[in-house]
């Protein structure tokens, strides 16, 4: 997954646009190295003032492109800040078009002079000077930007590969990234919704359209093989999943697997596909020893989240995922199912794809995003994965890992009425058990303390049978 590993993040823009704030928080959040240009000359040669008053501006155009290259020649992914003024090299352009991401942090010219006006840089000492400028180089900043960005959840997204955008459907033919063949694979229902919208934006692009079954059941080896047989890709074609998590999930194992990989981008439909399957890179299909048994890390080539695909997605459904925007809340410490749908799901998407890109192979800190899910999937498997959603589940889980964490559930209780299920107690408290490897007897759970959620908590396995049992009707 270079993408992950190798792939830097450029942040371009005006001079007062406020990259270098931007991008000292980026590199924390995504836990990158960083290294912001024009601040690093400074050190290095003292204010830039003096140094255009000395040597000129085309000198200092000159260091700062081999500062830029040198950057970006780094083997490890970092955060690199440019000089408002670095797009201006040809060199530079070309570089950033190879090695990074490029985000445009895109701030009114009125905010940047107000920010600027009166400091000694060079190129800000006129009002006038300074607007011509801007406008001079907005076409530049556009050229070289992969996206434009307004805050720090942009930024994220964009880092990740996640395009969050009402209305993105539409323009799905341009936002698959490069030039090639794409394969559209739907969800058999979901097909009947929004796959001709689908296909039309991929116009001349489109080259095959498959389905898969609708729900689980595209989760198995049968309906990954059959789909491994139509395809028809060569391994510079694109395959595009549109549907809900178990669309994404099966298209993304398909992915991963044919031709030992292609490209991918999930175009999720349903909110839990939306704020979670469909960010971070993990595909997989179910086994009839469990779900979620076999697939692979295969991180998108990009996201595509159309919000106002959630029009179409029935009550139950949005249930279940508000479920997963409850827990992303509860983890992010805010409360971000109070927004409406547009935000939601950006913030959600933000949330989760910061973390993914922090741990992109689940080795550590990713596990957070399993708040609740260790009660929930006891609870499932107790049902035989019948009767009790994911969502429901979820809710539980949630309300368990709140009372063990001494927090208020109001949240959980008033938004997702979760409802005790009636499963056999022992089958639930086996399966907990297996699911969570008990270290000297006690189950570790992820659960939230004042700083923020806490992964691997040793509780009392008496405490955990008991807030299992209050989940547990009858
Ligand atoms: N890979 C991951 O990181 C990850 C994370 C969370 C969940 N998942 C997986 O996601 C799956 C659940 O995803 P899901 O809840 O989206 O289920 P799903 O894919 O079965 O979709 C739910 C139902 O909604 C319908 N639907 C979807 N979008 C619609 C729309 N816009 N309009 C009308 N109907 C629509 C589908 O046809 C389906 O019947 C599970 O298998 C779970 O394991 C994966
Ligand atoms: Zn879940």
């Amino acid at each position: 997954m270079p993408v992950v590993d190798v792939k830097h993040v450029a942040l371009v823009g005006f001079m007062g646009a406020g990259k270098s704030t931007l991008g000292r928080r980026l590199a924390g959040r995504i836990r990158a190295a960083l290294t912001d240009v024009d601040a690093d000359l400074e050190d290095q040669f003292g204010p830039i003032s003096d140094y255009f008053e000395k040597h000129g501006e085309a000198a200092f155009r000159t260091v700062a492109e081999s500062a830029v290259t040198d950057a970006l020649s780094r083997g490890t992914r970092s955060v690199v800040v440019l000089g408002g003024g670095a797009v201006t090299s040809a060199a530079t352009r070309r570089l950033l078009a190879d090695r990074a991401t490029t985000l445009w942090l895109d701030v009114d010219v009125d905010t940047c002079w107000a920010r600027v006006r009166g400091s000694d840089r060079p190129l800000a000492q006129h009002h006038d000077d300074f607007e011509r400028l801007y406008d001079e180089r907005r076409p530049l900043y556009a050229d070289v930007a992969d996206a434009v960005i307004r805050d720090d959840d942009d930024a994220v997204l964009a880092a990740a590969d996640v395009h969050v955008e009402r209305g993105a459907l539409r323009c799905l033919g341009e936002l698959v990234p490069g030039e090639g063949a794409v394969a559209l694979v739907s969800d058999s229902h979901v097909a009947g919704i929004h796959g001709v919208d689908a296909q039309l934006a991929l116009g001349h692009r489109l080259a095959e359209t498959h389905e898969l079954p609708a729900g689980e059941e595209a989760k198995t080896l049968a309906a990954v093989d059959h789909l491994w047989q139509e395809l028809r890709l060569d391994r510079t074609g694109t395959l595009a999943a549109l549907g809900g998590g178990c669309t994404t999930d099966a298209a993304g194992v398909a992915a991963a697997t044919y031709l030992r990989g292609i490209a991918w981008v999930p175009v999720p439909t349903s909110l839990v596909a939306q704020v979670d399957a469909a960010v971070g890179g993990k595909t997989a299909i179910d086994l009839p020893q469990g779900k979620n048994l076999v697939g692979a890390f295969h991180w998108p080539a990009r996201t595509v989240i159309d919000p106002a695909l959630l029009g179409t997605l029935p009550a139950e459904q949005r249930r279940e995922g508000m479920a997963e925007v409850v827990k992303t809340g509860l983890l992010a410490g805010e409360p971000l199912w109070e927004l409406p749908d547009d935000e939601l799901v950006r913030r959600c998407a933000a949330f989760k794809a910061a973390v993914c890109l922090r741990d992109p192979y689940d080795r550590g800190e990713r596990k957070i995003l399993n708040l609740g899910h260790t009660f929930a999937h006891a609870l499932e498997a107790a049902a035989g994965y019948e009767g009790v959603t994911h969502g429901r589940a979820v809710a539980l889980g949630l309300l368990a890992a709140l009372r063990l964490s001494d927090r208020d559930t109001a949240p959980v209780e008033e938004l997702l009425r979760p409802v005790p299920v009636r499963v056999d107690r022992e089958r639930a408290w086996q399966a907990l058990q297996r699911d969570k490897k008990a270290v000297g007897g006690e189950p570790r759970l992820v659960l939230l303390g004042d700083d923020g959620p806490r992964v691997d908590v040793p509780v009392p396995a008496a405490d955990v049978r008991r807030a299992l049992d209050e989940l547990i009707a009858g």
